[in-house]
């Protein structure tokens, strides 16, 4: 079988990018060499492989899952079914957090530790931990950290439980309501403790906000991601805990930046 034969049979049962994908990485090509070696000849162990990472996107797991893989600001993230797959848009808290340039920063539910790993490397002068409440997503987490060579402090904590004090907290907390009604299948195929929240996702948001306080310097930041329809009762809630929200929460479209309002900044 070549190139174009398993294509053109793939794209009856997904679509053309996903069996382009598929057969790319078996072969160890980019995608541009399907479209320049249509004639190239397949062999049956590539053919084999293919054909099982073709079903099981048809049964919609994520492709990250398939490859193991997953690139977050320009690096490239170990997943495992343990971790969330880092979203494109989780970038834009690296880049808010980067105009801020905190000294001490937490990421609080780490998951690969895409976060934190970045913030490592992109506010090298920074000191960064890192939590969670899954010791198996902390693991991945670690090994990332370690491939790639940052200098990030992981443990495990229940939100702030077990942490000190702060500069700036971020979070990608889940968020997901379950009655939302645009969910897509492959999301069964991640942790449900990385991607669900009771009272309508803004369970542990609120209860992070709660503990923030405690959790800050004078001045300090608290960066989430939420889905936009969340921001304002975030906002909202967020003021009792004496927290300004320094973006539009109405217009951004990830992240709710909030800043600490218990005595002026440094
Ligand atoms: C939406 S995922 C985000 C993962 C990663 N930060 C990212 O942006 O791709 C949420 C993470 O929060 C963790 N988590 C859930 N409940 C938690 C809690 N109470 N305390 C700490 N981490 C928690 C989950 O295990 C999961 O890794």
């Amino acid at each position: 079988m070549n190139v174009s034969s398993w294509l053109k049979a793939a794209k009856k049962k997904t679509d053309r990018l996903d069996a382009e994908l598929i057969l790319a990485y078996v072969l160890r090509v980019p995608r541009t060499f399907l479209h320049a070696h249509p004639d190239y000849k397949i062999n049956q162990e590539e053919q084999d492989q293919a054909d099982s990472f073709l079903k099981r996107r048809q049964n919609h797991e994520p492709f990250a899952y398939i490859t193991g893989r997953k690139e977050f600001y320009g690096r490239n993230f170990k997943v495992t079914r343990d971790t969330l797959i880092p979203r494109p848009e989780t970038e834009a808290l690296i880049d808010v957090i980067k105009t801020i340039k905190p000294a001490k920063i937490l990421d609080v539910g780490t998951g690969s530790g895409c976060i934190a790993t970045t913030l490592s490397f992109e506010l090298p002068d920074s000191e960064i931990d890192a939590v969670d409440i899954s010791e198996n997503a902390l693991h991945v987490a670690r090994l990332n950290a370690q491939f790639l060579g940052a200098k990030v402090n992981f443990f495990v904590s229940d939100l702030l439980q077990n942490v000190g004090k702060y500069d700036l907290i971020v979070a990608n907390l889940p968020y997901v309501d379950r009655e939302w009604d645009w969910l897509s299948p492959e999301l069964a195929f991640e942790p449900e403790t990385a991607l669900y929240a009771n009272d309508h996702g803004l369970a542990l948001i609120k209860t992070l906000i709660e503990q923030a306080q405690d959790h800050l310097n004078p001045g300090g930041y608290l960066v989430l991601e939420a889905d936009r329809s969340q921001h304002q009762k975030i906002s909202d809630f967020a003021r009792d805990f004496q927290f300004e929200t320094i973006n539009d929460a109405q217009k951004s479209d990830l992240s709710v930046v909030l800043v600490s309002k218990n005595q002026s900044a440094h």
